[in-house]
């Protein structure tokens, strides 16, 4: 199958995008600034399994024009896409009464809108196919989280959107779910996590550590298979039995 991912130039996105290859899938994956990053990605990707296509393009997913453009190239690329993973987010955080417009908006545009605007933009391509996978990468961040109003709206609003499409599209053939990661070991936890929150988390993770990216991987290429066929419209948590955050 093919698998398009944003966001797969690092953690938990590099990790789906090296599962998927290492599980036989060709992979169109994206980034937004780091050209290097996403280049190693696809050394690495092609070090695994060298028989597999794996390409990657630069992409904004804020912008719905740019997200039309590349993923009509990766159609051409690649003829058809099978799998689409929104991957890509980010978390700008602070307390709701400090927490700028601009703050609150680009959260919502990359975590949630940038979401909406892949998978709405894949859509006819798997109606036409009567086949499709859509996995969202949301957070146990839905369930809100303090200091992150921004982000865990992001998160939450991925939830209603999967299941909004799991509902309008389940009968054709097209699944839609959600993956909902706890605390991976990531940039984005190393520069925009709390001391406070890293530490609650080993306290209180049942399994007293966090997880590393490569640990989401087999979820998605688990859910992106035959034997998920009849999984939609839900939420995995992939978070070592703590689903929660202060
Ligand atoms: N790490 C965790 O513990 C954790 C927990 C719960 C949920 N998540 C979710 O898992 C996903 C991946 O997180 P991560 O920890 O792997 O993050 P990360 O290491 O910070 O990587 C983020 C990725 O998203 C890309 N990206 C950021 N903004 C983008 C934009 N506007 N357009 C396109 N791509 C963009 C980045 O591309 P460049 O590097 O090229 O800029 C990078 O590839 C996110 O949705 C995050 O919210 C992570």
């Amino acid at each position: 199958m093919v698998f398009f991912v944003t966001g797969g130039s690092r953690g938990i996105g590099a990790a789906i995008v090296l599962e998927a290859v290492k599980a036989g899938h060709d992979v169109a994956f994206t980034y937004r600034g780091g050209a290097d990053a996403a280049k190693s990605v696809e050394e690495q990707a092609r070090a695994l399994a060298p028989e597999r296509k794996v390409k990657s393009y630069q992409l904004d997913v804020k912008s719905s024009a740019d997200v039309e453009r590349v993923a009509d190239q990766v159609l051409d690329d690649f003829d058809t896409v099978h799998v689409v993973v929104p991957n890509a987010g980010i978390n700008i955080n602070n307390l709701v009464v400090r927490m700028t417009d601009e703050e609150w908006n680009d959260v919502i545009a990359t975590n949630l809108t940038g979401a909406f605007y892949i998978a709405r933009q894949f859509l006819s391509t798997m109606i036409g196919n009567r086949f499709g996978r859509i996995i969202f990468v949301s957070s146990l961040g839905a369930g809100g989280v303090s200091g992150q109003a921004n982000y865990s709206a992001s998160k939450a609003g991925l939830i209603g959107l999967s299941n909004a499409i799991a509902k309008e599209y389940g009968n054709r053939g097209i699944t839609s779910n959600v993956v909902s990661p706890g605390f991976f070991d990531t940039d984005m936890t190393r520069e925009g996590m709390s001391e406070s929150n890293k530490d609650f988390w080993l306290k209180h993770c049942p399994q007293k550590r966090i997880a590393r990216p490569e640990e989401m991987g087999g979820i998605v290429t688990f859910l992106a298979s035959e034997k998920a066929s009849f999984i939609n419209g839900q939420v995995i948590g992939v978070n070592g039995g703590l689903d929660w955050a202060p």
